[in-house]
């Protein structure tokens, strides 16, 4: 039985803190939750540390469903939360539902994630009402990175803090399962924690919120020209797999590889049979 989100929601009640990750295909997700990591995000940061692109804008409907696929099949236990693309939960709540449905359906996703402020709170009520878990998402919201003008950290003045409070608290009132904090000063994230009775995860959002989620690749050092300051780079895979394919180039060009070991045998006589 997977983790569901009642066990998501007990964890802060017993003021159990949770460590959340994201993971785009079977086999980081199948190694990311044998460490024990309880709720794998496929973040549509994937157009970012996968595809390449500048911002998380042009990821699709059904690139995230394949993605949550994927990642569905590398785990057993851990709840999955798939993100939904933009432009496909803002033009109305039913183009909203019949979408995250299909992150539920094909993806196998077990909640979905949106971002937006408190005028998303009727989506997340549409949603919740009728059965699909949301992890909602404010503050600095890669989706609308235009609007905001860059990567901005969020709610710094008393209006716009004002503003993710009432966001947060809908949210809550509108049925979502936790909500992700990202990129707000720690103390604001720290009081929408405390007059939440969800769990708040935070990015960016320090030290004060009930969990904690970041992008795998950022911890992995696997992007090696930047690494974002909410995020703290705990090996450099990117260094390794470097010197890994220096090695076996070299040996290649060495003929140092493959070696007997790597390589199969047959019945010498059919050999000296053939032409
Ligand atoms: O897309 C993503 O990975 C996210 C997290 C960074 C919260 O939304």
């Amino acid at each position: 039985m997977r983790i569901t989100i009642r066990d998501i929601q007990r964890l802060k009640t017993e003021r159990r803190r949770i460590a959340m990750l994201t993971a785009y295909d079977a086999t980081m997700a199948r190694l990311v939750e044998a460490a024990g990591i309880p709720i794998i995000l496929v973040g549509d940061s994937l157009g970012m540390v996968v595809q390449g692109h500048q911002t998380t804008l042009p990821v699709t409907l059904e690139q995230m469903i394949y993605h949550t696929q994927m990642v569905v099949r590398g785990t057993q236990r851990a709840l999955i939360v798939a993100d939904m693309p933009f432009a496909t939960y803002q033009i109305s709540a039913e183009q909203a539902f019949a979408n995250a449905a299909r992150l539920l359906q094909e993806g196998g996703a077990g909640a979905v994630k949106l971002e937006g402020g408190e005028s998303l709170a009727p989506t997340v009520a549409r949603l919740t009402e009728n059965g699909i878990p949301v992890m909602a998402h404010i503050g600095l919201t890669p989706q609308h990175v235009h609007q905001i003008g860059g990567w901005r950290v969020q709610g710094r003045d008393l209006a716009a803090a004002r503003a993710l409070v009432a966001a947060a608290k809908a949210h809550e009132a509108s049925g979502a399962f936790a909500i992700v904090l990202e990129g707000i000063p720690a103390a604001l994230a720290a009081h929408i924690t405390a007059r939440l009775s969800i769990p708040t995860i935070g990015i960016g959002a320090g030290a004060g919120c009930d969990g904690q989620v970041q992008v795998l690749h950022d911890l992995l050092g696997l992007i090696e020209d930047f690494t974002p300051k909410h995020a703290r780079r705990y090996a450099k895979l990117g260094m390794a797999i470097r010197k890994v394919v220096a090695r076996y180039i070299a040996d290649v060009e060495a003929g140092a590889f493959p070696s007997q070991a790597h390589s199969f045998s047959m019945d010498e006589s059919i050999l000296a049979e053939l032409d």
